[in-house]
């Protein structure tokens, strides 16, 4: 039995239409701008669905006050299945009286829920800090479908050595090469990024990451795949947070963008329900 905050609606119909029970809930702002929720039912198992993109903090609270909810009503084993994870790149302190804000979440969420699975977390080694069951989910698979036909025989790139992993998944859901961007000293001034061990000229390229925000790595990532001859650069992340022009600016650089629902967003073309059926 599912039950959906407000940060998953947009995954709601799918989730229904293939086979998900969901559970309604009442999910409404006060005056003052405080949420209410009340979850219309029960059941000894639940899985919470709610995706905390913007607005962040408002989303977070609707998913502990859910939790809440659901421990009160009597649930036995309670799962959040969190497509993104807020505050999920604060995983260290670089400066002095900072928090390690993705521990924080975690610790709050681990007080009602028992299982946490989130897609393709930033540093999956942050899973620790939730105190139950913790799983990154990957979705790769759904990745791979959506962009296996166009690619041909072409190669799979992550655009940095830290993102290979997801390359890699993804190639070989394809059955095809993978690789990662590195940056090469050319001189003492001058550092040219490049594909290792590949050669990209006349084959098609699906770069991969996990979030695209600004733009600007995709962008670096497929202008010099062009410079290299490549044929046509698909690009495809799991998180589309997209600051404001970032989906027109990457859209212009590459023959086609496309990011997983975990976000609603104009270009969330591949998606994670039957995934997240799966868990
Ligand atoms: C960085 O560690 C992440 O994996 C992404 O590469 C990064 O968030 C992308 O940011 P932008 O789109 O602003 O280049």
């Amino acid at each position: 039995m599912f039950v959906v905050g407000s940060g998953a609606k947009h995954l709601e119909d799918e989730l229904r239409k293939l086979g998900g029970e969901v559970i309604d809930a009442e999910i409404k702002k006060f005056p003052d701008g405080e949420k209410y929720v009340r979850v219309l039912g029960s059941a000894d198992e639940v899985t919470v669905v709610q995706s905390t993109f913007r607005p962040q903090d408002e989303h977070l609270v609707e998913l502990i006050l859910l939790g809440d909810a659901l421990r009160e009503s009597g649930v036995e084993t309670l799962r959040a299945v969190v497509p993104y994870l807020a505050y999920s790149r604060q995983d260290r302190v670089t400066k002095d009286g900072e928090p390690v804000s993705v521990r924080a979440v975690m610790r709050a969420l681990g007080i009602y829920y028992d299982e946490l699975y989130v897609f393709d977390l930033h540093n999956p080694e942050t899973l620790k800090f939730f105190p139950g069951k913790a799983i990154n989910v990957s979705p790769a698979r759904a990745i791979a479908e959506y962009f296996g036909d166009k690619l041909g025989e072409g190669i799979v790139l992550a655009p940095d050595k830290g993102a290979r992993g997801r390359a890699k998944a993804v190639a070989e859901k394809l059955g095809l090469e993978f690789s990662h961007f590195e940056k090469e000293r050319i001189s003492p001034t001058e550092v040219r990024m490049r594909p290792v061990d590949v050669d990209v000229a006349g084959r098609n390229v699906l770069i991969v990451d996990d979030i695209i925000s600004t733009g600007g790595t995709m962008i670096k990532a497929a202008n010099l795949l062009r410079e290299m001859g490549a044929g046509k650069v698909f690009v495809a992340a799991t998180h589309g947070v997209f600051a404001e022009g970032a989906i027109e600016r990457v859209g212009k650089a590459v023959d086609e963008l496309a990011v997983t629902n975990t976000i609603p967003t104009p270009v969330s073309r591949i998606s994670i329900v039957p995934d997240m059926l799966r868990l």
